[in-house]
């Protein structure tokens, strides 16, 4: 799967948002190393603050299928003209299962006519992660 294809894959993810109240369509897939996608898309909720966003929902719904590892590549596409970067809690989110398999992936920021590559490394330095721990 190439990389358009995965941002492919994430926007068509983001048609399944629930997102009714930001009304931010946000949609995320993850390319494994034996060529498996996982997508995700965010999930909000009535209560706020309990919005679980497009990267966080693909990476659990990879790891409860019981993937750990051979993260390399990471598609996050918004309704937004600027390339979207995943958020705070999600690059932490990210950093777990990518150092779970010693991977740093790219993930791919896409706009509507711009796809910034950014390694994960990059968007989350000096992260702190299962390796910290031991
Ligand atoms: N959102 C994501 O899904 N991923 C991000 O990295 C940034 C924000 C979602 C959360 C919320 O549902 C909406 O975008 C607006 O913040």
């Amino acid at each position: 799967m190439t990389d358009s294809d995965l941002i492919a894959a994430a926007r068509q993810a983001a048609e399944n948002s629930y997102s009714p109240y930001s009304r931010f369509a946000v949609g995320a897939a993850l390319r494994f190393a034996d060529g498996t996608v996982v997508t995700g898309t965010n999930i909000e909720n009535a209560s706020y603050g309990l919005a679980l966003c497009a990267e966080t929902v693909a990476v659990a719904k990879a790891m409860a299928d019981g993937v750990r590892g051979g993260l390399e590549a990471v598609a996050v596409t918004g309704p937004g003209v600027e390339p979207i970067t995943p958020c705070g809690r999600c690059r932490q989110v990210l950093n777990e299962l990518a150092q779970l398999g010693g991977t740093n992936p790219v993930v791919l920021c896409t706009g509507e006519n711009e796809v910034r590559r950014i390694r994960l490394s990059e968007l989350l330095p000096h992260a702190f992660g299962p390796a910290s721990l031991s």
